[in-house]
């Protein structure tokens, strides 16, 4: 395995591109501090020194550009599995990549990649979790904790890191064999979205309805008001 540890980086996502072509699949990377760490659409990730889990995997998958978004829903179903190995606590993703933790969120995805038309070169798996933390920016306070916070209990990083690893090793290769009808059940079982009504701020514009499913592509399935079904590949979802 290779991993490439670092003390203070921009963001790992970053080094994880420039380093992306000239190193193995599944190489991991891993940083105690980010100074810019990096959200998705556009946002900034606190990623204070020590307290939190950092780091990007690169894999090199033969799969379509389109079937990225299942990476993220691997990688999600990989952290709430190592959280409950640790923690034994129940942890729920919000789609497609939030993990939630009574209510608040616990750990982040960021997925990017880069891919000609129908191959990919390359994807980068970004994962923050906020293990230790105990302090938060006023502003996220109602949405944003950490394990510690939510359980009481402090744990070595290295323990919840590992436990990632090798969940995220175990449900990649599960999926690459069997593909996603393989991951969509638990994908499904630890949703919070799903039976909820929800907003979506998805390319296409607002959406309003009630999420019903995760389809055979791990597209968020909703259903409007007026009854309409509509298949979802990415977006930012706000539960009701
Ligand atoms: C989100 O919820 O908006 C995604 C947050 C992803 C944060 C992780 S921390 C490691 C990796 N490097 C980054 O700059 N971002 C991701």
């Amino acid at each position: 395995k290779n991993y490439i540890h670092k003390l203070v980086i921009d963001s790992t996502n970053n080094f994880a591109k420039e380093m992306a072509s000239k190193v193995p699949d599944g190489t991991v990377i891993i940083a105690e501090e980010q100074i810019a760490g990096r959200g998705r659409l556009g946002r900034s990730w606190i990623s204070q020194k020590g307290c939190g889990i950092w780091m990007s995997i690169i894999l090199k998958p033969n799969i379509q550009p389109q079937e990225a978004l299942n990476l993220t829903q691997v990688a999600a179903i990989s952290v709430v599995k190592a959280i409950e190995e640790v923690f034994h606590v129940e942890s729920k993703i919000k789609w497609p990549n939030d993990i939630i933790l009574n209510n608040k969120k616990v750990c982040g995805i960021l997925t990017e990649m880069s891919s000609e038309i129908d191959k990919i070169n390359y994807v980068i798996i970004g994962i923050g979790v906020n293990v230790n933390c105990d302090n938060f920016p006023e502003e996220l306070k109602g949405k944003a904790t950490s394990l510690y916070l939510e359980t009481n209990s402090k744990v070595d990083r290295k323990k919840l890191t590992a436990s990632i690893l090798n969940n995220l090793e175990f449900y990649y290769n599960a999926y690459l064999q069997k593909g996603f009808e393989y991951i969509r059940p638990i994908c499904i079982e630890k949703s919070i979205t799903i039976g909820r009504q929800i907003k979506v701020i998805a390319n296409e514009g607002e959406i309003e309805g009630k999420a019903v499913t995760i389809d055979n592509n791990g597209s968020l399935v909703v259903e409007t008001k007026e009854g309409k079904r509509l298949s979802i590949m990415s977006g930012d979802v706000s539960v009701r």
